[in-house]
């Protein structure tokens, strides 16, 4: 009689998009193998755990008094690193179940984090499992997930547009020319909405519902055809719920403000991008990676106000993880602690 077999792999190593709307793990070898959003459901008084992302997600607005579903990700940034670390300790042990050693872990954070924030996540890494952090910027990340050769000498332009930042990037010979990171991109669209139906409707939505708009209906180029959406809320003036149509006209107006400031964020860089890399970037075209990209009409306004071709990755919101995950391949380049 033989003793049963357990499959034991010896060290894998993973790949994390840290995200401010949602975490995606890639394990070497397998692919992306988890992807939730970057939300937890907390017990106030335990500080136990109750529920992790697309669960937690659900009860984001709808939490009885002692639980608190939290976004420990804001503006591209951690907010809160105890529940970061343990975030990353979930998807670390989720993601590899029979591995004997501890994984070399690559996170990729946004480009206008500070020295001090990337220690604190190389910590909150290493405390959560890892035997080594390595730290990948986020344009680059996404222009490997995007099956760029960023070593190459010619200038390619990606623009992330993720939930808490934007980051438009310059990058030639490996490494970041000129960049831009700004705190606007997802979550202020959906900030927007909420403003918008505030002051028009007099109406209070949360944000969930202001993303499904944004999803549904929400453009940043007028459509071809006007589409409506009907949303539950509450009315400002009486307290009583409602139901009203919003339509793709309003929004484009409610996202005005964000929009424009990603726009400017895409044309100083432009600005100050060298000639040369300038030429190789107008043949090209423009990339736009990050789940901001699923915009409707996101590339043709970029398109109009640059002058340039702007295309969308396939699969945007994968770019970053995929690149994290390959760019384990080097990093030894990316030295880590
Ligand atoms: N079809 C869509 N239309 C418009 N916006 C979308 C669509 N799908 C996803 N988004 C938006 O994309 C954002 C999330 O993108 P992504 O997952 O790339 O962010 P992230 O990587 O978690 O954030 P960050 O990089 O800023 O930390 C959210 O604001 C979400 O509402
Ligand atoms: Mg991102």
């Amino acid at each position: 009689m033989y003793g049963r077999v357990v499959l034991v792999g010896l060290r894998a190593d993973i790949g994390i998009d840290l995200g401010t709307s949602s975490i995606l793990v890639y394990v070497k070898g397998k692919g992306i193998v988890l992807q939730e959003p970057s939300v937890v459901a907390v017990d106030q008084y335990t500080n136990k755990f109750l529920a992790v992302g697309e669960d937690a997600r659900s009860m984001l607005g709808r939490t009885p008094g002692n639980i608190i579903a939290k976004r420990p990700m804001r503006n591209g940034v951690i907010s809160d690193y105890d529940i970061t670390e343990r975030l990353l300790n979930y998807f670390i042990k989720k993601s590899l179940n029979r591995y004997l050693f501890k994984p070399r872990v690559v996170v990729c954070v946004p480009s206008g984090i500070t020295e001090v924030e990337k220690r604190a996540v190389t910590e909150a890494s290493n405390n959560a499992g890892a035997i080594r952090t390595y730290i990948i910027e986020e344009p680059i990340a996404a222009a490997i997930g995007a099956g760029i050769d960023i070593t190459e000498p010619n200038g390619n332009m990606i623009i992330d547009i993720g939930g808490g930042t934007t980051d438009v990037a310059v990058i030639a010979l490996g490494g970041i020319v000129v960049s831009s990171s700004i705190k606007v991109a997802g979550d202020d669209c959906d900030d927007a909405i909420i403003r918008y139906i505030k002051k028009k409707h007099n109406m209070i939505v949360g944000e969930r519902t202001a993303e499904k708009l944004k999803h549904n209906v929400g453009c940043a180029y007028p459509l071809e055809e006007e589409k409506f959406e009907e949303i539950k809320g509450r009315n400002l003036l009486t307290g009583l719920p409602v139901n009203i149509s919003v339509s793709s006209s309003e929004i484009l107006e409610a996202l005005q403000e964000p929009i424009g400031e990603i726009v400017e964020a895409v044309l100083s860089t432009l600005e100050k991008t060298p000639p040369e890399l300038a030429a190789d970037i107008a043949c090209k075209g423009i990339l736009m990676t990050g789940g901001g990209a699923l915009l409707y009409g996101m590339d043709k306004l970029l398109s109009k106000k640059t002058g340039i071709e702007v295309n969308i990755a396939h699969n945007p919101i994968e770019c970053v993880a995929r690149g994290t995950g390959k760019s384990l391949a080097w990093m030894n380049l990316l030295g880590g602690k």
